[in-house]
């Protein structure tokens, strides 16, 4: 006897699409297979007269409680993007018992204390798999498959459109602008990029990730956040030079009771595993005490992707409808006053000056470092503007305050900083 679930889509743009396409087509597959038959039922849309989906129309509705408070429908697929109403909505569809499946980072991010509560008091299931590194399984993989380890690093290319930039550049030696403004043209990049360039969606992806690997409630106002606006050929082909690839990472690491969460371009080294993941491509690294190294890598975005996982997480969701999967940890509004978040990391750094070309100007350089006892690894030197030099080095592993009061001694009228990179090995 098969079992029916129904679903109401909350927004059916590219990803809604996406889900309709994946469950219309495979349908009589996921019934012979699993005994799930799975209708979607209603689909929640801004406007009907406006909305541009092959979704039948008999089954698009303007009012969210035709998808919320509908007793006939079991699950809710929410695509709509942003914190709210898609929060609010999700929020209201757990209290009615309904199980919810989302893609949607920042609302997740910022309101998962919120939804896990709801969702413990109705029993109802809370899942988002495709919210982080699209049809990657890293949710379930540290949910589920690494629950035992002790996970002490999960650092990943979380965003498609930034490793798409940066691999353009690298490439072709390509300015940001201009590989942005392509981009963007061809459909690859958003209208209003400063989500994805300013680190944004990978800031939330950690906040996510980390929670989890770290058994924990990192929030996302704990991750440091830089994007690659800044980001130059010059930076580039140095780097390469040097030995490095540049991607732009989210960084989670645990040691003892201290945390550490960035998102910040990263230098590589060429042969890392990550470094090798170029276009728009996704990929997570995770180390554990016994896991040791693994990787995922996969599509990251895109509407068959992120279908596939939104797909994975209803038929999952349906046979689990009495016991859905929780995260082992307690999910708190705020940080855990035990923990400390640090600001103060150990990594390598890439440095780029532009000199005055006379004596002494390097012995400054190299006093500003050797003052804060940091050990410079490898240098080069390069003929810039007319009297100046390019001085580019690589330290080896400083503090990052350290660092940062380093570059503050060194800026004077003999030495500009263009770029500082961290660098992971
Ligand atoms: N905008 C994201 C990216 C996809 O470029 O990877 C959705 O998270």
């Amino acid at each position: 006897m098969a079992k029916i679930i129904r679903l109401g889509f909350l927004g059916c743009g590219n990803i809604g699409g996406g889900v309709y396409h994946l469950l219309t087509e495979m349908h009589d597959e996921i019934l012979a297979r699993d005994g799930l038959d799975i209708q979607i039922v209603r689909a929640l849309v801004k406007s009907i007269p406006e909305a541009r989906t092959d979704v039948p129309a008999c089954i698009l509705t303007e009012n969210a409680d035709d998808v919320l408070s509908d007793p006939a429908i079991d699950m809710v697929c929410e695509y709509m993007g942003g914190e709210q109403p898609a929060a609010r909505f999700m929020e209201a569809a757990l209290k009615n018992g309904k199980t919810v499946v989302t893609a949607n980072k920042m609302a997740l991010a910022l309101n998962w204390h919120t939804l896990h509560a709801a969702a413990a008091r109705s029993g109802a299931g809370l899942y988002y798999e495709a919210s982080v590194g699209g049809v990657i399984p890293i949710i379930r993989s540290l949910t589920i498959s690494l629950e035992a380890d002790r996970i002490d690093c999960v650092m990943g290319i979380v965003n498609g459109t930034t490793n798409y930039i940066l691999t353009r550049m690298a490439q072709n030696g390509e300015k940001y602008d201009d590989v942005l403004a392509d981009a963007q043209r061809l459909g690859l990049a958003e209208p209003n990029p400063a989500a994805d360039v300013d680190g944004f969606d990978a800031a939330y992806k950690l906040s996510i990730l980390s929670s989890i690997a770290f058994h924990t409630r990192v929030t996302y106002e704990k991750v440091h956040r830089e994007g690659i606006t800044h980001i130059t050929p010059d930076d580039i082909a140095y780097g390469r030079e040097m030995g490095y690839t540049l991607k732009l990472l989210a960084i989670g690491k645990r040691s003892g009771n201290t945390i550490e969460v960035r998102v910040h371009p990263t230098f590589l080294r060429n042969d890392h595993p990550l470094a090798r993941v170029d276009g728009s491509l996704n990929a997570i690294y995770v180390h554990g005490a016994y896991c040791q190294d693994m990787m995922l890598q996969g599509r990251g975005a895109g509407d068959k992707p992120t279908a596939s996982a939104i797909c994975g997480d209803i038929l999952y969701a349906a046979s689990h409808l009495a016991d859905p999967i929780v995260p082992s940890f307690s999910n708190t509004p705020d940080t855990d006053p035990s923990l400390l978040f640090s600001d103060d990391w150990t990594s390598r750094y890439f440095v780029r000056l532009n000199a005055v070309d006379t004596p002494g100007v390097l012995a400054h350089v190299a006093d500003c470092f050797a003052a804060r006892s940091i050990s410079i690894a490898s240098i080069l030197q390069r003929p810039s503007a007319e009297g100046h030099a390019g001085i580019i080095l690589i330290t080896h592993e400083a503090r990052e305050h350290a660092l940062q009061e380093a570059l503050s001694a060194l800026r004077s009228d003999m030495v500009s900083v263009e770029s500082m990179i961290r660098v992971e090995d």
